[in-house]
């Protein structure tokens, strides 16, 4: 049964990619909102980061009080625990990546029309060729330990 096992994969690999809570940056961003409101770059590190609950629930303390995603957002917010979210681009622990290196190039040419998206989903490439070509055409480092720090 080949399609069945193939249909089967594919549910389980949608569940796996499944956020805890379905935020969608289409909804949000067409309320005027900015990546750097909610993404600190520079923040803490070198990391993009998500953002603290309590930015979520500066409106939805009020906005769509009765949603039950809202209800479950607002569960980590008092238990101050952040939303577990999946991370969709993550790369091995042996590649050093910096966000706050790559400031100059827009968040869409890793990671795509962001803003068009209710879901994320790794839709462009972040392995070893992709970063070698753009850091070949911006004449960026290209020596072996500028990624792969001993
Ligand atoms: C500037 C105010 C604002 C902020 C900040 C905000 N939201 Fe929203 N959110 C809204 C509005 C407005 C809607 C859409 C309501 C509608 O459908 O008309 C919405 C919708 C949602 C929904 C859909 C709810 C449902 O059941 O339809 C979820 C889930 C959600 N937001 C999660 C979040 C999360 C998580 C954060 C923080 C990362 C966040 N929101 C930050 C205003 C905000
Ligand atoms: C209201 C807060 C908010 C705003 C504004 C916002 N984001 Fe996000 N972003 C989130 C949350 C929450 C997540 C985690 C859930 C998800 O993946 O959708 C996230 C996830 C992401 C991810 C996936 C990261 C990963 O690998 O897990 C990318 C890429 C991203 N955002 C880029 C952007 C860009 C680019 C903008 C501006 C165009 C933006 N975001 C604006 C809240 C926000
Ligand atoms: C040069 C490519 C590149 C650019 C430009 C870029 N990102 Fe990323 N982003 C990545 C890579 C690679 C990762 C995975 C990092 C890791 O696993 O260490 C990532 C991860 C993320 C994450 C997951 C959480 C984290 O902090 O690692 C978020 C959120 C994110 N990016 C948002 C953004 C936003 C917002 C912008 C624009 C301000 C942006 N990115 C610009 C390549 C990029
Ligand atoms: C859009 C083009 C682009 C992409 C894609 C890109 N980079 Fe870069 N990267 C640059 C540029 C430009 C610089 C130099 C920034 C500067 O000097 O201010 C840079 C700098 C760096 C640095 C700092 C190097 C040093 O020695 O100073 C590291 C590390 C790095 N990138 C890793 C990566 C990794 C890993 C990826 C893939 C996941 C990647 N980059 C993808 C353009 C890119
Ligand atoms: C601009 C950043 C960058 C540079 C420069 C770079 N790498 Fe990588 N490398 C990566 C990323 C990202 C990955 C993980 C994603 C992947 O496997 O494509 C990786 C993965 C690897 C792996 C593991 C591959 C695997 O299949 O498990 C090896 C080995 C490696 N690199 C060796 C090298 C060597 C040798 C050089 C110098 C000739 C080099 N890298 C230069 C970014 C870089």
């Amino acid at each position: 049964m080949p399609l069945l096992r193939l249909l089967c994969l594919s549910v389980s690999l949608v569940a796996l990619a499944e956020q805890p809570i379905p935020y969608s940056h289409k909804t949000h961003l067409k309320l005027g909102l900015k990546c750097a409101e909610c993404h600190t770059l520079p923040g803490k590190g070198e990391a993009a980061g998500y953002p603290p609950e309590s930015k979520c629930m500066a409106c939805h303390a009020q906005v769509k009080r009765d949603s039950a995603a809202i209800g479950k957002l607002a569960g980590y917010f008092q238990l101050k625990k952040p939303v577990p979210w999946q991370q969709i681009y993550r790369l091995p622990d042996y590649v050093w990546f910096s966000h706050k290196r790559h400031s100059k190039s827009a968040c869409e040419t890793c990671h795509g029309p962001v803003a068009e998206r209710d879901v994320i989903v790794k839709e462009k490439a972040i392995t070893m060729v992709a970063c070698m070509a753009c850091h070949e055409d911006t004449s960026a480092p290209n020596e072996c330990n500028s990624c792969h720090n001993p």
